[in-house]
Protein backbone atom coordinates (compact mmCIF):
# COMPACT_ATOMS: atom_id res chain seq x y z
CA UNK A 1 0.00 0.00 0.00
CA UNK A 2 1.44 3.69 -1.15
CA UNK A 3 2.20 6.11 1.83
CA UNK A 4 -0.41 9.32 1.86
CA UNK A 5 0.60 12.88 0.27
CA UNK A 6 2.47 15.25 2.63
CA UNK A 7 -0.04 17.60 4.27
CA UNK A 8 -0.47 20.73 6.29
CA UNK A 9 -2.97 20.35 9.32
CA UNK A 10 -4.77 23.38 11.49
CA UNK A 11 -4.24 22.19 15.32
CA UNK A 12 -6.68 25.31 16.54
CA UNK A 13 -6.94 27.00 20.13
CA UNK A 14 -9.50 25.15 22.25
CA UNK A 15 -11.96 27.18 24.33
CA UNK A 16 -13.57 26.43 27.56
CA UNK A 17 -16.68 28.60 28.17
CA UNK A 18 -16.85 27.11 30.69
CA UNK A 19 -15.78 24.08 33.44
CA UNK A 20 -17.22 22.63 35.86
CA UNK A 21 -15.28 19.85 38.01
CA UNK A 22 -16.91 17.03 39.95
CA UNK A 23 -15.60 13.95 41.86
CA UNK A 24 -12.01 12.93 41.57
CA UNK A 25 -11.93 9.32 40.14
CA UNK A 26 -10.08 6.21 41.50
CA UNK A 27 -7.61 6.77 38.28
CA UNK A 28 -6.90 10.24 40.11
CA UNK A 29 -8.93 12.24 37.50
CA UNK A 30 -11.84 14.46 38.13
CA UNK A 31 -15.16 14.11 36.30
CA UNK A 32 -15.39 17.16 34.08
CA UNK A 33 -18.43 19.02 32.67
CA UNK A 34 -17.25 21.52 29.94
CA UNK A 35 -18.60 23.57 26.70
CA UNK A 36 -16.01 23.65 24.39
CA UNK A 37 -15.23 25.69 21.31
CA UNK A 38 -12.58 25.69 18.79
CA UNK A 39 -11.10 28.99 17.18
CA UNK A 40 -9.58 29.95 14.06
CA UNK A 41 -6.29 30.61 15.54
CA UNK A 42 -4.21 27.56 16.27
CA UNK A 43 -0.36 25.99 15.66
CA UNK A 44 -0.20 23.89 11.85
CA UNK A 45 1.72 21.02 11.51
CA UNK A 46 3.05 19.74 8.48
CA UNK A 47 3.54 16.12 7.87
CA UNK A 48 5.41 14.00 5.46
CA UNK A 49 7.17 10.87 4.62
CA UNK A 50 10.27 10.37 5.93
CA UNK A 51 12.92 7.00 6.62
CA UNK A 52 12.63 8.12 10.76
CA UNK A 53 10.59 9.65 12.71
CA UNK A 54 11.75 13.62 12.47
CA UNK A 55 9.87 16.62 14.27
CA UNK A 56 10.90 20.23 14.30
CA UNK A 57 9.68 23.28 15.66
CA UNK A 58 9.70 26.96 14.48
CA UNK A 59 7.04 29.91 15.02
CA UNK A 60 6.79 32.16 18.13
CA UNK A 61 6.64 29.57 20.78
CA UNK A 62 8.49 27.16 19.45
CA UNK A 63 11.40 28.08 22.08
CA UNK A 64 9.61 27.43 25.16
CA UNK A 65 8.20 23.44 23.80
CA UNK A 66 9.32 21.23 26.27
CA UNK A 67 12.25 18.73 25.12
CA UNK A 68 11.80 15.87 23.32
CA UNK A 69 10.58 12.78 25.46
CA UNK A 70 7.80 15.21 26.89
CA UNK A 71 7.06 16.41 23.02
CA UNK A 72 3.08 15.36 22.27
CA UNK A 73 3.43 15.08 18.65
CA UNK A 74 6.15 12.84 18.95
CA UNK A 75 4.53 10.87 21.85
CA UNK A 76 1.11 10.48 19.47
CA UNK A 77 3.46 9.34 16.77
CA UNK A 78 5.16 6.70 18.13
CA UNK A 79 1.94 5.57 20.08
CA UNK A 80 -0.34 5.45 17.16
CA UNK A 81 2.75 3.38 15.14
CA UNK A 82 2.66 1.09 17.84
CA UNK A 83 -0.73 0.21 18.06
CA UNK A 84 -0.97 -0.30 13.92
CA UNK A 85 2.56 -2.05 13.97
CA UNK A 86 4.42 -0.07 11.97
CA UNK A 87 7.86 1.97 11.68
CA UNK A 88 7.03 5.53 13.25
CA UNK A 89 8.70 6.82 10.06
CA UNK A 90 7.36 10.78 9.27
CA UNK A 91 8.65 13.75 9.03
CA UNK A 92 6.70 16.38 10.80
CA UNK A 93 6.74 20.65 11.54
CA UNK A 94 5.26 22.14 13.85
CA UNK A 95 4.95 25.85 13.69
CA UNK A 96 4.29 26.98 17.22
CA UNK A 97 1.52 29.95 17.48
CA UNK A 98 0.18 29.27 20.68
CA UNK A 99 1.61 29.79 23.98
CA UNK A 100 2.47 26.66 25.62
CA UNK A 101 0.67 25.49 28.54
CA UNK A 102 -1.78 27.76 28.84
CA UNK A 103 -5.64 25.79 28.70
CA UNK A 104 -6.16 26.65 25.31
CA UNK A 105 -5.09 22.72 23.94
CA UNK A 106 -2.30 23.53 22.45
CA UNK A 107 -0.40 20.34 23.34
CA UNK A 108 -3.26 18.85 23.21
CA UNK A 109 -4.61 19.99 19.68
CA UNK A 110 -1.24 19.41 17.76
CA UNK A 111 -1.23 15.47 19.26
CA UNK A 112 -4.61 14.97 17.72
CA UNK A 113 -3.51 16.55 14.63
CA UNK A 114 -0.36 14.46 14.36
CA UNK A 115 -2.81 11.49 14.88
CA UNK A 116 -5.18 12.33 11.58
CA UNK A 117 -2.59 13.20 9.87
CA UNK A 118 -0.24 10.05 10.51
CA UNK A 119 -3.46 7.35 10.17
CA UNK A 120 -3.61 9.30 6.34
CA UNK A 121 0.14 9.45 5.76
CA UNK A 122 0.75 5.58 6.77
CA UNK A 123 -3.12 4.62 5.51
CA UNK A 124 -4.09 2.84 8.44
CA UNK A 125 -7.46 1.42 8.57
CA UNK A 126 -8.20 2.25 12.24
CA UNK A 127 -11.91 2.66 13.35
CA UNK A 128 -12.85 6.52 15.44
CA UNK A 129 -13.01 4.64 18.65
CA UNK A 130 -9.37 3.07 18.34
CA UNK A 131 -8.06 6.49 17.55
CA UNK A 132 -9.96 8.19 20.05
CA UNK A 133 -8.77 5.63 22.48
CA UNK A 134 -5.08 6.58 21.76
CA UNK A 135 -6.10 10.06 21.92
CA UNK A 136 -7.79 9.58 25.12
CA UNK A 137 -4.14 7.90 26.18
CA UNK A 138 -2.21 10.96 25.58
CA UNK A 139 -3.90 13.32 27.07
CA UNK A 140 -7.82 14.16 28.62
CA UNK A 141 -8.22 17.11 26.22
CA UNK A 142 -7.01 15.37 23.11
CA UNK A 143 -10.15 13.27 21.86
CA UNK A 144 -12.41 16.25 22.09
CA UNK A 145 -9.02 18.61 19.73
CA UNK A 146 -9.76 15.35 17.34
CA UNK A 147 -13.69 16.75 16.58
CA UNK A 148 -12.43 20.19 16.57
CA UNK A 149 -16.26 21.56 16.60
CA UNK A 150 -18.21 22.37 19.39
CA UNK A 151 -19.09 19.83 21.72
CA UNK A 152 -19.61 19.15 25.40
CA UNK A 153 -17.01 16.91 27.30
CA UNK A 154 -17.92 14.97 30.38
CA UNK A 155 -16.03 12.58 32.04
CA UNK A 156 -12.22 12.67 32.05
CA UNK A 157 -12.64 13.64 28.59
CA UNK A 158 -13.63 10.92 27.29
CA UNK A 159 -17.51 11.29 26.87
CA UNK A 160 -17.64 13.89 23.78
CA UNK A 161 -21.33 15.16 22.35
CA UNK A 162 -21.21 17.16 19.72
CA UNK A 163 -23.40 20.60 19.58
CA UNK A 164 -24.88 21.22 16.34
CA UNK A 165 -26.07 24.38 15.03
CA UNK A 166 -23.55 26.04 17.81
CA UNK A 167 -23.74 29.81 17.52
CA UNK A 168 -20.24 31.13 16.11
CA UNK A 169 -18.70 33.57 18.68
CA UNK A 170 -16.50 36.40 18.31
CA UNK A 171 -13.93 36.39 21.58
CA UNK A 172 -10.88 37.96 22.79
CA UNK A 173 -7.92 35.80 24.07
CA UNK A 174 -5.10 37.00 26.18
CA UNK A 175 -2.57 35.31 28.05
CA UNK A 176 -0.11 36.99 30.31
CA UNK A 177 3.19 34.91 29.44
CA UNK A 178 2.85 32.79 31.81
CA UNK A 179 2.96 28.95 31.95
CA UNK A 180 0.78 26.86 34.13
CA UNK A 181 1.20 23.46 34.91
CA UNK A 182 -2.31 21.45 34.90
CA UNK A 183 -1.94 18.91 37.52
CA UNK A 184 -0.63 21.31 39.91
CA UNK A 185 -4.06 23.55 39.20
CA UNK A 186 -5.75 20.54 39.92
CA UNK A 187 -3.51 19.88 43.27
CA UNK A 188 -4.95 23.19 44.35
CA UNK A 189 -8.58 22.85 43.57
CA UNK A 190 -11.00 23.91 46.56
CA UNK A 191 -14.74 24.53 45.54
CA UNK A 192 -16.32 21.84 42.59
CA UNK A 193 -19.38 23.06 40.76
CA UNK A 194 -20.04 19.31 40.13
CA UNK A 195 -21.28 17.63 36.82
CA UNK A 196 -24.93 17.69 36.27
CA UNK A 197 -25.52 21.21 34.35
CA UNK A 198 -28.09 20.55 31.70
CA UNK A 199 -27.28 20.24 28.45
CA UNK A 200 -29.20 22.08 26.13
CA UNK A 201 -28.61 22.51 22.07
CA UNK A 202 -27.53 26.30 22.41
CA UNK A 203 -28.64 27.21 18.67
CA UNK A 204 -29.62 30.34 20.08
CA UNK A 205 -27.24 32.97 20.95
CA UNK A 206 -28.18 34.85 24.04
CA UNK A 207 -29.83 31.83 25.33
CA UNK A 208 -26.01 30.20 25.36
CA UNK A 209 -24.46 33.83 27.21
CA UNK A 210 -27.44 33.52 29.75
CA UNK A 211 -26.03 30.20 30.25
CA UNK A 212 -22.32 31.02 30.64
CA UNK A 213 -23.27 33.96 33.00
CA UNK A 214 -24.42 31.26 35.23
CA UNK A 215 -21.76 28.63 34.94
CA UNK A 216 -17.99 29.21 35.83
CA UNK A 217 -14.23 27.59 35.69
CA UNK A 218 -13.77 26.05 38.99
CA UNK A 219 -9.73 26.13 37.84
CA UNK A 220 -10.06 29.87 37.22
CA UNK A 221 -9.53 30.18 41.35
CA UNK A 222 -6.45 27.46 42.00
CA UNK A 223 -5.15 29.10 38.60
CA UNK A 224 -5.26 32.76 40.39
CA UNK A 225 -3.57 31.84 43.43
CA UNK A 226 -0.67 30.33 40.90
CA UNK A 227 -0.46 33.05 38.87
CA UNK A 228 -1.74 36.66 40.00
CA UNK A 229 -1.47 37.99 36.46
CA UNK A 230 -4.83 36.13 35.65
CA UNK A 231 -6.90 38.84 37.83
CA UNK A 232 -4.76 41.65 35.86
CA UNK A 233 -6.09 39.97 32.39
CA UNK A 234 -9.80 39.80 33.54
CA UNK A 235 -9.96 43.07 34.35
CA UNK A 236 -8.56 44.23 31.28
CA UNK A 237 -11.21 41.98 29.36
CA UNK A 238 -13.53 43.59 31.75
CA UNK A 239 -12.94 47.09 31.50
CA UNK A 240 -13.95 46.95 27.89
CA UNK A 241 -17.33 48.05 28.00
CA UNK A 242 -18.60 45.59 24.96
CA UNK A 243 -17.69 42.25 26.48
CA UNK A 244 -19.72 40.06 27.54
CA UNK A 245 -18.73 36.72 29.56
CA UNK A 246 -15.18 37.20 30.78
CA UNK A 247 -13.04 34.23 32.15
CA UNK A 248 -10.31 31.46 31.98
CA UNK A 249 -9.98 28.83 29.78
CA UNK A 250 -8.69 25.33 30.63
CA UNK A 251 -6.07 25.31 33.47
CA UNK A 252 -5.20 29.06 32.76
CA UNK A 253 -3.48 31.04 32.09
CA UNK A 254 -5.46 32.71 29.29
CA UNK A 255 -8.99 33.85 29.71
CA UNK A 256 -11.42 35.07 26.84
CA UNK A 257 -14.05 37.43 26.64
CA UNK A 258 -16.70 37.06 24.39
CA UNK A 259 -17.92 40.09 22.35
CA UNK A 260 -20.98 41.21 20.11
CA UNK A 261 -19.04 41.20 17.09
CA UNK A 262 -15.65 40.84 15.60
CA UNK A 263 -15.03 44.84 15.03
CA UNK A 264 -15.54 45.23 18.72
CA UNK A 265 -13.27 42.17 19.34
CA UNK A 266 -10.48 44.09 16.94
CA UNK A 267 -11.14 47.43 18.49
CA UNK A 268 -10.78 45.77 22.60
CA UNK A 269 -7.79 43.62 21.77
CA UNK A 270 -6.24 46.45 20.13
CA UNK A 271 -6.37 48.55 23.06
CA UNK A 272 -5.48 45.45 25.37
CA UNK A 273 -2.24 44.74 23.36
CA UNK A 274 -1.52 48.22 23.20
CA UNK A 275 -1.61 48.91 26.99
CA UNK A 276 0.01 45.21 27.46
CA UNK A 277 2.76 44.93 24.75
CA UNK A 278 4.18 41.58 27.15
CA UNK A 279 0.76 39.51 26.91
CA UNK A 280 -0.69 37.33 24.04
CA UNK A 281 -3.52 39.48 22.79
CA UNK A 282 -6.22 37.61 19.68
CA UNK A 283 -9.01 38.52 18.19
CA UNK A 284 -10.52 35.14 17.31
CA UNK A 285 -13.86 33.63 15.95
CA UNK A 286 -15.22 30.32 16.78
CA UNK A 287 -16.48 27.41 14.65
CA UNK A 288 -20.08 27.40 14.65
O1 LIG B 1 -4.69 14.23 30.71
P1 LIG B 1 -3.81 15.40 30.96
O2 LIG B 1 -2.35 15.08 30.82
O3 LIG B 1 -4.20 16.62 30.19
O4 LIG B 1 -4.05 15.78 32.46
C1 LIG B 1 -3.08 16.48 33.22
C2 LIG B 1 -3.44 16.41 34.68
O5 LIG B 1 -4.61 17.20 34.93
C3 LIG B 1 -3.77 15.05 35.21
O6 LIG B 1 -2.62 14.36 35.60
C4 LIG B 1 -4.66 15.39 36.41
O7 LIG B 1 -3.85 15.81 37.49
C5 LIG B 1 -5.41 16.59 35.94
N1 LIG B 1 -6.72 16.26 35.35
C6 LIG B 1 -7.73 15.83 36.19
N2 LIG B 1 -8.96 15.51 35.67
C7 LIG B 1 -9.18 15.62 34.33
C8 LIG B 1 -8.17 16.08 33.47
C9 LIG B 1 -6.94 16.38 34.02
O8 LIG B 1 -7.55 15.73 37.40
N3 LIG B 1 -10.39 15.29 33.86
Amino acid sequence: MGLGAPETLFAPAKINLYLHVGEKRPDGYHELDSLVVFADVGDELRIADGERLQFRADGPFAPKLGNDTDNLVLRAAETLARHAGVAPNAHMALTKNLPVASGIGGGSADAAAALRGLKRLWNLDIADAELKAIALSLGADVPACLLCEPLRLEGRGETIVPMPDFPSLDLVLVNPGVALSTPEVFSRLETRTGTNSPIRPFHDRNALIAQLERSTNDLEAPAKALCPQIREVIDALCSDPSSYVVRMSGSGATCFGIFDSAEDARVAAATIADAHPDWWVRAVKTGG
